[in-house]
């Protein structure tokens, strides 16, 4: 953290210092792609391992984003140790800090766990004076990241030729719900994106209505693609020296999560999908890639089968894969030794169209035992299963708070909350998960360090309307 802080302001202390640091940058990108990959890079580090700075150390981003699936992103990069500045309009903020609120007058866990280890400033991005320092911060950025409704951006006067002018190396990066095309203009949400990118038609039974996911993917999933996308636009940037768009749609987020439901739809050419147990069960297929149950989606058959103690808890299931390498050793283990030769059963391909009768047998042995005795069980005999784990066994699961992938962090309004540190370990990255910073928390500081505004100009600027509400909407906001 304070490596993170001393490098921002040795950054931004004065324009000069910064314009210098770009042209050393600048001198790099001269060489060919092949040097700049390894020919450029400096001496291997002989600090120990993960004391050589995070990752994203000294690159800072303008975080225009909001709800879910920009904040995402954002907050991975600020894990990764950007210098991740949110934008918040003045008094209101963005609108998840008051939505499914479980603390009065406290920010909601649903801005707090996607926007952690950030910044905070209040600004009316409509405002002359607000403009004027959303252009300060672009020439000191070097990625502004934002998902409003498709021509935001624009009418606030952020055009990206605008950006561009103002700062060439810029990256301007974007969540938009679908791509050019004919819904280009659409506001999009989470379960939109789940629909209209596939995941919803393949996901469910057979029997039943199209299902969307609990895990996020047209929110979550973009985010982090979004994410990918500006590493690498900074990566391109040190051989070009200039920024560019990186678009990602939550259709195609979700279509990429789901290509394999399109691998299906060209295999049903050629013939039914056998791996789906309506194979087995003698249903005909339509033409497109049916709903596939708890069907493994790849070419070891898996289902979920009940747990001791199903009757009472919901999630005492398991999910059990019938590898066929450990074949034999499922056999013994459920009291069916005699498949391992019978030709119904010896081969994967005699299997399929008998798996429902196999994972009703499976069933059989392992309602006689807890999802964790399973685990531990077929485990030991290189079985892959998986316990269905519950947010509450999650939460409290003392594994994952020692990866640091559950990780619990105060807050001054809202007290202690848990949420979900960095899923990408890096070794010499240490992840850096801070509390989610109060609305405009950081105004002040960014007006001064980053922006180099003296004292006299911030009071201007306080008393401009720029950076704070007027009386009633801040009253609204904190009610
Ligand atoms: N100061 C002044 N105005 C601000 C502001 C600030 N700091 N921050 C935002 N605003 C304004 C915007 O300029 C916009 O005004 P305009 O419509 O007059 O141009 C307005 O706030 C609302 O922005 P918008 O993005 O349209 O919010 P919304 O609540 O109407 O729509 C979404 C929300 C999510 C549907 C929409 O943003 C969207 O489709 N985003 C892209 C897809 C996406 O990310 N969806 C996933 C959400 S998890």
């Amino acid at each position: 953290m304070a490596t993170r802080k001393k490098a921002a302001k040795a950054k931004t202390k004065t324009a000069a210092k910064k314009s210098a640091r770009k042209v050393v940058k600048l001198k790099a990108v001269k060489k060919p792609a092949a040097k700049a990959a390894g020919g450029s890079l400096p001496r291997p580090s002989s600090k120990p391992w993960g004391q050589s700075g995070r990752a994203l150390d000294g690159v800072r981003i303008l975080d225009f984003t909001h709800v879910q699936s920009g904040p995402t992103c954002t907050q991975l990069l600020a894990y990764m140790g950007a210098d991740v500045i949110k934008v918040e309009r003045p008094g209101v903020g963005d609108i998840t800090r008051g939505q499914l609120r479980d603390v009065i007058g406290a920010d909601s866990l649903y801005f707090t766990m996607l926007n952690g280890s950030k910044r905070s400033i209040t600004i009316d991005s409509k405002h002359p004076k607000g403009k004027e320092i959303l252009d300060r911060l672009v020439k000191t950025c070097d990625v502004l990241v934002e998902n409003f409704a498709p021509g935001a951006l624009d009418r606030m006067g952020l055009t990206f030729e605008h950006i561009h002018k103002l700062n060439p190396r810029m990256i301007v990066a974007s969540v938009k719900g679908f791509g050019p095309g004919p819904y280009e203009d659409c506001k999009v949400y989470e379960n939109v994106a789940q629909c209209a990118g596939g995941s919803a038609s393949t996901t469910g039974f057979r029997d039943g209505p199209p299902l969307v996911t609990g895990a996020q993917l047209g929110d979550s999933g973009t985010g982090l693609h979004l994410a990918l996308g500006i590493v690498s636009a900074l990566f391109q940037r040190i051989r070009t020296g200039r920024g560019q768009k990186v678009l990602c749609a939550m259709q195609d987020g979700v279509l990429n999560l789901a290509r394999v439901k399109l691998r299906d739809q060209q295999r049903l050419k050629a013939g039914p999908l056998t791996e789906y147990s309506q194979y087995g069960e003698g249903i005909p297929f339509g033409k497109a890639t049916p709903r596939a149950g708890n069907d493994s989606g790849g070419g070891q058959p898996g289902w979920i089968l009940k747990c001791k103690g199903w009757e009472d808890d919901p999630d005492a299931y398991v999910y059990f894969i019938t590898q066929a390498p450990v074949w034999g050793a499922i056999c013994d283990l459920i009291g069916k030794p005699e498949w391992k030769t019978d030709p119904d059963y010896a081969t994967p391909p005699a299997r399929l169209p008998r798996l429902r009768h196999i994972f009703d047998t499976i069933e059989q042995w392992t309602m006689t035992k807890t999802k964790f005795d399973v685990m531990e069980i077929c485990n030991k005999l290189d079985i892959p299963v998986g316990p269905i784990l519950s947010m509450k066994e999650i939460a409290e699961e003392p594994s994952l708070r020692a990866t640091g992938t559950v990780v619990e962090v105060d807050h001054p309004t809202r007290g202690a909350y848990l949420t979900v540190g960095n899923p990408i370990k890096l070794s010499d990255s240490p992840a850096d998960v801070r509390r989610s910073p109060l609305l405009g928390e950081h105004t002040d500081e960014i007006l001064s360090d980053v922006l180099g505004y003296s004292a006299k100009e911030i009071a201007e600027i306080k008393t401009s309307g720029a950076i704070t509400a007027p009386e009633k909407s801040a009253k609204a906001a904190a009610a």
